[in-house]
């Protein structure tokens, strides 16, 4: 997407460590209209899939998600990182580890939200590693949810989440592609959008 890659060169910050710093429009302050652009990009891209629910994580993915669940006039469903204290219902639950912070997380849904007929689409702000999709996979399969698709808005190529997700035989649809952060500056892959 055009724009994205746009604000990216402009507004983003390439961190020392290969993290590519977007808190001026995705991850503190939210561009609401950039949002919704690619929100219902990700609805356009998937509109043959009969989607039934968007699924994410918190927090990052539920501006586009949120976005992208209205334009496909359904339910959007944030996986949880701490129990709140009003889930008191059965869980779906599942280990994500972070490469980058190096812990192991328990996520999780309520069993009520997705069940066997649900047809899914997993929303987040980036892909690196993959293990947060992975684990939103995990959350689906326990319920009997089909995948049928996972929309990034920041693709990190250089490391090998799309790889994982392929490999599932998922399809992977970015809006922009990083192909290196070396020496503070950004170069980018064709994105699939
Ligand atoms: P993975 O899920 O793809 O394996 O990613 P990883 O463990 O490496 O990353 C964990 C967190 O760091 C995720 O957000 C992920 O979105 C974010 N992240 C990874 N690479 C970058 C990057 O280059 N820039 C930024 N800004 N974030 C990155 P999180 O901790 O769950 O945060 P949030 O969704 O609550 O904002």
């Amino acid at each position: 997407m055009e724009e994205l890659v746009k604000r990216i060169q402009q507004d983003g910050d390439v961190l020392g460590d290969g993290v590519l710093k977007v808190d001026s429009l995705i991850n503190h302050q939210v561009d609401p209209e950039l949002m919704e652009k690619m929100g219902h990009l990700f609805a356009e891209v998937f509109a043959n899939r009969k989607i039934t629910k968007v699924v994410t994580i918190e927090s990052s993915g539920i501006a586009p998600a949120i976005f992208c669940a209205r334009q496909l006039g359904v339910p959007m469903i944030f996986a949880r990182k701490s129990k709140s204290l009003t889930m008191n219902e059965e869980l779906l639950t599942a280990s994500v580890y972070s490469f980058t912070k190096q812990v192991t997380s328990t996520i999780s849904i309520s069993r009520k939200f997705l069940n066997e007929s649900d047809r899914v689409l997993i929303i987040d702000d980036f892909l690196a590693n993959g293990q947060a999709a992975k684990g939103l996979i995990e959350l689906c399969q326990q319920a009997g949810a089909s995948v049928e698709g996972i929309g990034i808005l920041i693709e990190k190529s250089f490391q090998d989440g799309r790889q994982l997700l392929e490999e599932m035989g998922l399809e992977v649809v970015s809006l922009a592609r990083i192909a290196s952060l070396k020496e503070g500056e950004v170069t980018f892959l064709e994105a699939d959008a």
